[in-house]
């Protein structure tokens, strides 16, 4: 995990200093509110429903023990006891009295955390696979880049007025776990013909308004050259974006506009420019940065004992949570294990600071100190022992956050809708959880098998909607809430956009709707075909034809 050096730590504590100042000027009213707005926003604080809404960046789901108990203190303190976290592994305090926002940041900076750059036009917290570093298909660990790549690209000053907020995800393993295809710049590390790390680049991705898939504008990029390259994009996209039409300015419009070769092309005009200058990356400065990211002493705790095994054929419930919440770790003897924030009564991805303090003590006892954040919304122990897992799973039953249901249809991506967000069109918390009570029967769901369910409140898809395998999008008609549902969506390296099926829906439906769309897979399926794998063979049809009826 990478540690704060004397400059990092200087910037953020003056940067804490700085916005108290802002802040009681604000309170005095010596500074209107346009005039405090982009202060705040610099710092990620929002003005939502009910109270601000402080968004405060864990970079790349990166989360150290400690760390997590300063996010738990936050949420007892100054909060309401519970946080949420998003699908770009942030977390979002959503109920903080402004006066106390400085004493919040001061108390994130003690631990090396802050919310700047969480908001505004400018390059955002930088995502990677829950998995990095202990994935057993990796080809290279994507974290010492992430680092870097946050190092360039916090308080850059030629990209901190971008024509619109810019998202990049870095991927080291084939299988794509960091939902690269949907950002504004995807890396996907490679090897070269001999052997030596690269990046697959890929652009245009994003969701929102106009969710577009991004393309490859570089096979291989060879990784001395990733900052040079990722300023010749920012470059063109900071020259050529939109700047007249917020609705047009994300870098997937421009991408369209231009061709991917024709945008391809300008970047390597600009690149041109640059390659090889000071910012191309030494091996000292690579090696730097990795060693932040050794292993930890895994053989100094041997992880297997003959126990497990014998858990594992003795206990159904323990052997069902292991094979859906804990996942192979490259060493033997170790898995990750995926804490559950999808328990039924609970929105997804809220988690209560008693639950964060269990947590940060279990990744200390358990593991070496270290926890991961999902875009899927969940909380990670990357490196358990087997022989620790019963215990281990006994203490998150307890604390609630054991639910056998990761990557199931009640595991629901869900964005905080209508309850707090000031731009829902609807609220998707409640529907969140009359979907979780409808299907509540674990052998049903584990029947059904891997089914991803995304939902967000309003066309701006934070909840990802357009690449669950069910999306549900929450609608307003004349001002009353309704439901849209698309199918066929998926995320990872295959991934594409789900299609609407048809009219939406009043609340109440919901359920039963999603229950007739199961009806159709489990009718249909083919021998351990999954859901989003029906849906592509059989096409939408048989689904609408079951949901709005033949005549339809
Ligand atoms: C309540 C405060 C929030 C506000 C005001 C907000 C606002 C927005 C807006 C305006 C967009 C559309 C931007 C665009 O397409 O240019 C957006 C997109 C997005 N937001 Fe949020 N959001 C909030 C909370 C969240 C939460 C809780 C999550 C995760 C659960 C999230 C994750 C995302 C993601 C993943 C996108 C996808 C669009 C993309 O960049 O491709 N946001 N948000
Ligand atoms: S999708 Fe819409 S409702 Fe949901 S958090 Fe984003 S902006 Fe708010």
């Amino acid at each position: 995990m990478y540690r704060y050096n004397d400059i990092d730590q200087r910037m953020v504590d003056e940067r804490v200093a700085q916005f108290r100042d802002q802040t009681e000027r604000f309170l005095a009213g010596e500074l209107s509110d346009e005039e405090f707005r982009p202060l705040r926003l610099m710092n990620g604080l929002y003005i939502q429903r009910h109270a601000p809404m402080l968004r405060v960046a864990i970079p790349y789901g990166h989360l150290r023990s400690g760390q997590l108990r300063a996010l738990a203190a936050v949420a007892r303190r100054w909060d309401r006891g519970y946080g949420h976290f998003t699908t770009r592994q942030n977390i979002q305090f959503n109920w903080p009295a402004l006066e106390t926002i400085p004493d919040i940041l001061a108390e994130l900076a003690r631990v090396e955390m802050h919310a700047i750059q969480t908001s505004g036009n400018c390059v955002r917290n930088t995502t990677t696979d829950a998995f990095a570093g202990v994935a057993a298909d990796e080809l290279a660990d994507p974290r010492p880049w992430c680092e870097i790549i946050r190092q360039w690209s916090t308080l850059h000053p030629e990209f901190a007025y971008l024509p619109r907020k810019f998202k990049i995800a870095v991927s080291g393993s084939l299988e794509d776990r960091a939902a690269t295809r949907v950002h504004d710049i995807g890396l996907q590390m490679v090897r070269g013909n001999a052997g030596e790390t690269g990046f697959r680049v890929l652009v245009g991705g994003g969701l929102g308004r106009t969710p577009v898939i991004g393309e490859v504008i570089r096979e291989f990029l060879p990784a001395r050259h990733l900052l040079t390259y990722l300023d010749a994009v920012l470059r063109v996209y900071n020259r050529y974006g939109r700047r007249d039409n917020k609705y047009k300015a994300r870098i997937k419009i421009l991408v369209k506009a231009m061709t991917v070769e024709g945008f391809a092309a300008k970047v390597d005009e600009e690149w041109r420019h640059l390659i090889d200058g000071p910012s191309t990356l030494r091996d000292e400065d690579i090696a730097h940065f990795a060693q932040f990211f050794e292993d930890p002493d895994y053989a100094a705790r041997p992880g297997r004992t003959g126990d497990f095994a014998l858990r594992l054929a003795e206990d159904r419930a323990f052997a069902r949570w292991v094979e859906r919440n804990t996942r192979g770790h490259k060493v033997a003897g170790y898995r990750s294990v995926v804490l559950s924030l999808k328990s039924t009564g609970s929105p997804p991805g809220d988690i209560r600071a008693e639950q964060m303090e269990a947590a940060a003590d279990w990744a200390d006892r358990f593991g070496f100190g270290e926890l991961r954040v999902s875009h899927e919304q969940n909380l990670i122990l990357p490196d358990v022992r087997e022989a620790d897992l019963y215990e281990l799973w006994q203490l998150a039953r307890e604390a609630g956050v054991a639910t056998p249901n990761i990557g199931l249809l009640t595991d629901i991506i869900c964005c905080p809708g209508g309850d707090f967000c000031s731009l829902a069109n609807a609220k998707s918390i409640p529907v969140a959880e009359a979907i979780q009570r409808a299907f509540d029967d674990m052998d049903y769901l584990h029947d059904l098998g891997d089914i991803e369910l995304n939902m967000s409140g309003c066309m701006n898809a934070c909840g990802h909607h357009h690449i669950g395998n069910i999306g549900i999008l929450g609608v307003d008609k004349n001002g009353e809430e309704w439901y849209q549902i698309t199918l066929g969506g998926q995320q990872g390296e295959a991934a594409r956009l789900g299609k609407v099926i048809g009219p939406s829906f009043a609340r109440a439906r919901v359920p039963e709707v999603i229950g007739r769309i199961l009806q159709v897979y489990v009718d249909a399926r083919a021998q351990g075909e999954r859901f989003v794998e029906t849906v592509e063979r059989v096409g939408i049809a048989p689904f609408k034809e079951s949901v709005y009826g033949a005549h339809h």
